[in-house]
């Protein structure tokens, strides 16, 4: 699929879904994520909201639901019922045919020796067929439920947030963090891992837990979908994407991209799964979102460095309470002498640098990295990061909260009418939407 870069432009109007409207999350719901932000206009619309579980794996490595008490924290987190069937993805537990799974295989496998650790295509091909046929078992009896939940002529909006995959063995660790955390000596050039065996055994779990559990759950949905729309009511889904994202940079809205984002060819793959469904009247969109840090982007040390820029882009779309109280809040949390002004140029330092000139084609991305960008955006993102006084409650923390509320709001409202497979949220959107609310 070549990229038509496609930024939303224009703020939707309010979304119509109201009370015995549901919405289904597929994808477990975890305190600071992305999908927060869509449960709460969800609630606050008076929807039901009905969720799923990724399950959680014994001692000995089964898959089991969650017991009683887990459920019961997972629904007040939510503040809606739980569909308790394990719906996690990908294969890396799996075992093969000869009892293995990948993590198995790995155990003991020494993470110098990362080039030479034997993986085919085959066997990767074996596992994946076994956790997709796993996870496509466990999403229809996850369906069969939501079937009876949804009441006749009631909207559905289907929410999909997974993604994920790095496999569950400590060899990856020190591994995945010399490639991106790792400079000096230490530093592992993100495209000779991508190109190892180990590297391919990621990339086909991260297609298969951030991209295909799409499809999965488009292909599961479709007589739930059809019911719906031939009730009168409205069936449309949404996705959280990446692929770069506009952020202010020497005062000029431009995009640009965390390197080295090794998810982007399972997000690729993700939208054209949306293209897929949009072509056969399928109103599924996969909305491309800006840096947040979550529980997921941990690892990412340096994605946050594209949040600062959102306290510029907030005065740039006409200030206000909401911006003055994100600015006041952001400003608190950093250390004597420290000030957001230095923040920000030190920020746009980075982002206009003319080492990253060759990171900036949208149509060459996900670009890999090199020693002098990594060791680049590290030193910055720890000169940041160091300007705050706890390091538990960071400004990235509070701007991350904003970006997920103002693209939670966008992704509800846009779901309403859906536009185009694939669109990207940047930092001027949704400035907009927070400082208009
Ligand atoms: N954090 C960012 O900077 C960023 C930027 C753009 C898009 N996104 C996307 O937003 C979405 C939500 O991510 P988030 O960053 O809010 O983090 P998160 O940790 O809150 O969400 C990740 C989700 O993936 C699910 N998941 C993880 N591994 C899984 C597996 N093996 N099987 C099934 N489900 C699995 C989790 O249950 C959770 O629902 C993801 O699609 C992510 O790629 C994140």
């Amino acid at each position: 699929m070549t990229t038509t870069f496609a930024p939303l432009t224009t703020l939707p109007a309010p979304a119509g879904y109201k009370a015995g409207d549901v919405l289904f999350l597929c994808g477990e719901l975890f305190g600071r994520g992305y999908a927060n932000g869509i449960v709460d206009e969800a609630r606050a619309a008076g929807m039901t909201v009905i969720g799923a579980t990724v399950g959680r794996r014994d001692g000995d490595g089964t898959l089991r639901p969650l017991t009683a008490e887990e459920l019961a924290e997972a629904e007040a987190n939510l503040g809606g019922r739980i569909i308790n069937v394990p719906l996690e993805a990908g294969f890396d537990m799996e075992p093969g045919d000869d009892g293995l799974s990948p993590a198995d295989r790995l155990k003991g496998a020494k993470p110098d020796d990362w080039a030479t650790v034997p993986f085919s295509d085959d066997e990767i091909a074996g596992w994946r067929a076994k956790g997709a046929a796993r996870f496509k078992g466990n999403l229809a009896q996850v369906v069969a439920k939501l079937e009876q939940l949804v009441p006749a002529g009631a909207n559905v909006l289907f929410v999909h947030t997974m993604a994920g995959g790095i496999p569950r063995a400590r060899f990856f660790m020190p591994l995945l963090n010399r490639v991106f955390k790792g400079t000096g000596d230490k530093y592992l050039p993100s495209e000779r891992f991508w190109n190892s065996p180990v590297g391919k055994l990621c990339s086909a779990s991260f297609d298969e837990v951030t991209a295909d559990t799409f499809r999965h759950l488009l292909e599961a949905t479709a007589v739930l979908r059809e019911r719906t729309v031939a009730g009168g009511g409205t069936a449309n889904y949404v996705a959280y994407g990446y692929h770069g994202c506009e952020v202010l940079i020497d005062g000029a809205y431009r995009w640009q991209s965390y390197t080295p984002y090794l998810q982007g060819w399972a997000k690729m793959r993700l939208e054209e799964i949306a293209a897929e469904a949009w072509k056969k009247g399928i109103g599924a969109t996969v909305f491309n979102c800006p840096e947040i840090q979550t529980n997921s982007s941990a690892l990412f040390l340096g994605v946050e460095i594209s949040l600062y820029p959102l306290l510029s882009a907030l005065e740039r779309e006409g200030g206000g309470p909401v911006a003055d109280e994100i600015r006041k809040r952001c400003a608190a949390l950093l250390k004597e002498g420290a000030s957001l002004d230095t923040l920000l140029k030190q920020a746009n330092s980075y982002l206009a640098s003319p080492l990253l000139a060759g990171f900036g084609e949208l149509a060459a991305w996900p670009h890999h990295n090199t020693q002098e960008q990594a060791e680049l955006m590290l030193d910055c993102s720890a000169r940041l990061l160091g300007m705050n006084s706890d390091p538990k409650n960071v400004v990235c923390a509070e701007l991350s909260r904003a970006v997920f509320k103002g693209v939670g709001r966008l992704m509800f409202d846009c779901s309403w009418q859906p536009q185009a497979p694939v669109l990207w949220l940047g930092h001027s959107i949704i400035a907009r939407r927070l400082v208009s609310a």
